[in-house]
């Protein structure tokens, strides 16, 4: 068994039923710049200010520290922010071991929903990062750019071959894929980003469209007016984004082809 899978094998994974509870999304690219901390932002303050049950955790992975340092003063009794030390290896890379635990421990026999969402650095190698597998869903965002989208195509296939490697080990459920267009500009953008991503096995979202609105949305102004500002803007496409983590299990598996959500 390689080491990737004794990481996993060894871990475990809480049953099913344990786990319907809880759903974990991550923001992976190994790409800079493509908003996964923008994103990260709108999906878990999307998700705490429209599920009122629900226990919403954001787990910044970048050293950076974008998203934590700018959330951290929503944190409520239903909302947790947490940049820890011991997610970490010396080097720099993600504590797998630490990390799975942790998903598994917060999944299991939860009563109320429960959704954890990871922020994760620029240069995330999937063959360093086995704990990708215990997420439910990985969404890659990425621009239109033809930087990005060679990024992006090369990513997605160092998630197959992660997939891959963990299909012939043991048995276990591949995460979904789905990309998420940022920085649109128009229609007509989105369609040939979709045409470059045709034949990548994965679902795409949405486009986000360019605004200038994000630009302030890690600041901490008095009374939140940008976050507001932003949260209100894009009000459907956050309909869409935490009704999509809602019904992952709708989608499963993840299609042969790129597919629009
Ligand atoms: N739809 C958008 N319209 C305009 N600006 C955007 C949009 N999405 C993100 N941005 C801006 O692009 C920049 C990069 O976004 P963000 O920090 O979320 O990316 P990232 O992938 O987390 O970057 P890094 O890899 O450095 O962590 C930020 O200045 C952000 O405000
Ligand atoms: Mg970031």
């Amino acid at each position: 068994m390689t080491e990737l899978a004794q990481t996993a094998h060894t871990v475990g994974r809480a049953n099913e039923d344990k786990r319907k509870n809880c759903n974990t999304a991550i923001f992976a690219n190994a790409k800079g710049g493509v908003g996964k901390s923008t994103l990260a932002l709108m999906l878990s303050l999307g998700i705490a200010t429209r599920h009122p049950t629900a226990d919403v955790e954001l787990i910044d992975l970048d050293n950076q520290a974008t998203s934590s340092e700018s959330l951290k003063r929503f944190s409520n009794h239903r909302f947790r922010v947490m940049n820890d030390d011991n997610l970490f290896l010396a080097s720099g890379s993600p504590n797998n071991g630490n990390i799975i635990n942790h998903i598994e421990t917060v999944a299991t026999g939860r009563t109320n929903p429960k959704y954890i969402v990871f922020d994760s650095p620029a240069g995330n190698e999937p063959g360093r990062s086995s704990f990708l597998l215990h997420c439910d869903v990985i969404f890659v965002p990425t621009s239109v750019s033809d930087a990005d989208i060679f990024a992006t195509q090369k990513y997605l296939t160092s998630l197959q071959q992660l997939f891959l490697r963990q299909r012939s080990d043991y048995q276990h459920k591949a995460p979904l894929v789905i990309i998420l267009p940022n920085l649109v500009d128009s229609r007509a953008e989105f369609n040939e980003l979709r045409k470059a991503l045709d034949e990548c096995p994965a679902y795409i979202g949405e486009p986000l469209y360019y605004s200038p609105l994000f630009r302030r949305a890690f600041r901490a102004e008095d009374d939140d007016k940008n976050v507001r500002d932003l949260l209100c803007a894009n009000d459907s496409y956050i309909q869409w984004l935490t009704a999509t983590l809602a019904g992952l299990d709708d989608l499963k598996p993840n299609p042969p082809k790129l597919f629009q959500l």
